[in-house]
């Protein structure tokens, strides 16, 4: 049997840069695949094109089969793909309810006005539910950009999956978060676990990742370097090699 998606091959090119050097590994249906590497990697440049936000320069990505190599975001949606991103993306004066109403990419190609025309009830009571999953059923009238970082963090992931998506990307959740609510998150990535296929976190918290991964892959420059269970990854000398190299680069 096939695993549910396979990346093949994948290349990503920025005129000179290569990004993506010849990417390639599987993830299972009910994974929690932890993605690491050092910074510039290329850890968010593979969920952009998994995601469909850049183009593949080459190699395959097959969903379930099916090649779904750079299709646009929201045909990738209709199939059961979300993301967040690295950089926090949300309305911030619109109120928190609103911020995952019209989070649903599967609706992308409809106007903005009959998506919002006040949200129709079975989608308002979704989006509570999912508000309070996350911890911010209080929150649900609040302007967005009135949220604390944490909580910013947790409606990005409610928006992600306002179109019920049966992969869902995690770009650095964690990032800027404080030890109380690192664990508030793996909380909640943990609850949502059994109704997604797919799981891909991307996390520099390694205590974190730990925590939560069945596998990891890890890339540097480009490349896959390592994969496999988190605590043989972890003491595998080409990816100690691979962070103190980054971390002697950085000063
Ligand atoms: N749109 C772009 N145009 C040109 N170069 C890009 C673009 N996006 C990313 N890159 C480059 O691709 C490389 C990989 O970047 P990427 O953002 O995937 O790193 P990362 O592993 O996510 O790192 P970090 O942990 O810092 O987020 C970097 O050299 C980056 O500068
Ligand atoms: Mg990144």
């Amino acid at each position: 049997m096939s695993a549910l998606l396979e990346i093949r091959a994948l290349h990503k090119q920025f005129r000179g840069l290569t990004a993506l050097d010849d990417v390639s590994f599987d993830v299972a249906q009910g994974e929690l695949l932890g993605l690491i590497g050092p910074n510039g990697a290329g850890k968010s440049v593979l969920i952009n094109v998994v995601s469909g936000v850049y183009a593949a320069s080459a190699g395959t990505v097959w969903l379930r089969g099916t090649d779904v190599t750079s299709l646009p975001t929201y045909q990738l949606a209709r199939r059961g793909i979300a993301r967040t991103y690295q950089n926090i993306r949300l309305f911030a004066r619109m109120s928190v309810l609103e911020n995952v109403l019209v989070a649903d990419q599967r609706y992308s190609a409809r106007p903005f006005r009959t998506l919002f025309a006040g949200g129709r009830r079975e989608d308002c009571a979704a989006a509570e539910v999912l508000l309070e999953r996350v911890g911010l059923a209080a929150k649900r009238d609040a302007l967005a950009g009135t949220l604390a970082y944490g909580e910013a963090r947790r409606l990005e992931i409610a928006r992600a999956l306002a179109g019920r998506p049966r992969l869902l990307f995690l770009d650095e959740p964690a990032a800027g978060m404080n030890e109380l609510e690192s664990e508030e998150l793996a909380a909640v990535i943990r609850s949502f676990r059994a109704e997604l296929d797919v799981i891909v976190l991307i996390e520099h918290d390694v205590a974190l990742i730990r925590e939560l991964s069945d596998r990891l892959v890890v890339m540097d420059s480009g490349k896959v370097i390592a994969v496999g269970k988190p605590a043989e990854v972890l003491a595998d000398p080409r990816v100690i090699e691979a962070y103190l190299g980054a971390e002697e680069a950085d000063g």
